[in-house]
């Protein structure tokens, strides 16, 4: 695919700028609790309310959102809980450096449910080798959705990842409900633990955009 430079340009400064908004919030390299298209924040408002020792970090597409879930974060007066407004892959690539994660979380994303945009779901085995880069070891992904079809789909290649495997007996550590969850009749859950196997590196992001471009400042 060809990127006019104006393009690049562009994606190029909101990744130094995203960057730099990330520095902020974490300045010391440390585990964080992530969750990915997190919504209004409803879940991980809570879990930093819950577990005042870790460091959250939600993000999400969309600006809306985002505003209502730092309204909680200011409601709450929670200092170890941050929302920040970008693409869940774009996210990954501008991480500072020696940021893991602890734990990851991703409810009820977009189900992307006709066949031919199935490409655009978050959840994909390119995503799993993305945050496997940054996950240590017994590191916990809990994924629920209410489309049976995206859970199939992930229970079905889960198995055939190098570095996650589905874990059928973890705890879910905090129940509480989404906007999405409300609404939907029903939904499935499953945990994956990332497994000792090493990551193998990945130029993937998001759909559409160039590669990063520095890709060893992301490791
Ligand atoms: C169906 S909503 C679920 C929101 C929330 N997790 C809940 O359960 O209420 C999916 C969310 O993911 C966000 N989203 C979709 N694709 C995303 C991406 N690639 N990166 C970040 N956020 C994304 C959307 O903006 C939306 O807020």
């Amino acid at each position: 695919m060809d990127f006019t430079p104006a393009f690049v340009e562009h994606i190029t400064q909101r990744r130094v700028d995203l960057r730099t908004e990330l520095e902020a919030i974490l300045p010391q390299p440390r585990p964080i609790v992530l969750e990915l298209g997190c919504g209004h924040g409803h879940f991980l408002a809570r879990y930093a309310t819950e577990f005042p020792e870790k460091l959250c970090v939600g993000v999400d597409l969309r600006s809306d959102r985002i505003e209502r879930a730092l309204r909680k974060v200011d409601h709450a007066r929670l200092n170890n809980c941050h929302f920040v407004r970008t693409e869940a892959l774009e996210f990954l690539h501008s991480l500072p450096n020696g940021v893991t994660f602890e734990q990851i979380w991703v409810l009820f994303p977009d189900p992307w449910p006709k066949k031919r945009h199935h490409k655009n779901r978050l959840v994909q085995p390119h995503f799993f080798e993305a945050v496997a880069a940054r996950s240590p070891e017994g590191t916990r992904l809990y994924f629920r959705t209410d489309y049976a079809e995206y859970f199939e789909s992930v229970a079905a290649f889960l198995p055939t990842l190098p570095t996650w495997q589905r874990d059928q007996h973890a705890a879910w550590p905090l129940e509480h409900e989404t906007v999405f969850q409300a609404r939907a009749d029903g939904y499935q859950s499953l945990v994956a633990v990332r497994t000792s196997h090493p990551a193998r590196p990945t130029g993937k992001v998001a759909p559409g955009l160039p590669p990063p471009t520095n890709p060893t400042s992301t490791a």
